[in-house]
């Protein structure tokens, strides 16, 4: 594949990927994926108040739990471009959250969300399927589609700097991984390209730093000595933007 960032690309393969992906996910991250789940809104405070939140690249909705925890009135919007991920998000929502989530099938690089609608927007795992291009582009649209005053927290599985750590991940993700995901999935290669995609991504440093470029107020964050990294902050200053409907 000669493009591993074309959107099409990064679709089928969460498609082909979605009916083992939650158990891989788990095993993936040494179980660690739940805790980093609830630790990335740590930026955020609780509260009861009727807030809107989106969450990006929500998959099968691995996030909203803590989400839900965190702002229990909110009102919760998803966004996701895979309808097989979908499928298992909106039985999630039938099953646990009185079908009240509410759940867009889009590309978040050309969606059709509202300007300044959102009190918080969250995105778990999803920053490493984006080249540099398109982190500027998700940068913008975070800015845009958040009130003034909002907050977002991304997280994503990344290489910790310590070589010992590093090289043990590695030889997880890039070797171990694949084998666990040939036994689930009777094909090892979505799962090979999940580690290709962490090592071209590193951390979310270079994220972080188009995101502040974007204009928005950041902080970057490591979780586990780097095994997992991101970033949260705030839109601070409000834009002139042409709004667009939902
Ligand atoms: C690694 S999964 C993360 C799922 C979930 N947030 C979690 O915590 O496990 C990444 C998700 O991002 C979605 N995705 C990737 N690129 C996208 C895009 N451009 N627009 C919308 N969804 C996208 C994929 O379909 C996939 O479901």
């Amino acid at each position: 594949m000669d493009n591993i960032y074309n959107p099409e690309y990064v679709k089928g393969l969460f498609n082909r990927m979605s009916s083992s992906y939650e158990r891989m996910n788990y095993i993936t991250s040494f179980g660690f994926s739940i805790r980093w789940r609830s630790q990335f809104l740590n930026s955020f405070n609780q509260t009861d108040k009727k807030v809107e939140v989106i969450d990006l690249l929500t998959g099968m909705g691995e996030t909203w739990q803590s989400t839900k925890h965190k702002l229990p009135n909110s009102n919760l919007t998803v966004l996701d471009f895979s309808e097989e991920m979908l499928k298992y998000a909106k039985q999630k929502s039938r099953e646990k959250f009185n079908n009240e989530v509410i759940i867009l099938q889009q590309d978040i690089l050309q969606n059709h969300l509202k300007s300044n609608h959102y009190d918080f927007v969250t995105c778990a795992f999803g920053l490493k399927t984006f080249n540099k291009e398109q982190l500027e582009i998700l940068a913008h649209e975070v800015k845009r589609i958040l009130k003034t005053g909002g907050q977002f927290s991304f997280i994503e599985v990344s290489k910790p700097n310590n070589k010992f750590l590093k090289a043990l991940y590695g030889f997880y993700l890039g070797k171990v991984i694949p084998i666990l995901g040939s036994l689930l999935l009777g094909g090892p290669e979505e799962y090979k390209m999940l580690w290709r995609y962490t090592d071209q991504f590193g951390n979310a440093k270079k994220a972080n730093n188009i995101f502040t470029k974007a204009g928005l107020k950041t902080e970057f964050i490591s979780y586990f000595y780097g095994c997992a990294t991101g970033f949260y902050g705030q839109k601070t200053t409000p834009e002139n933007d042409r709004s667009k409907t939902q």
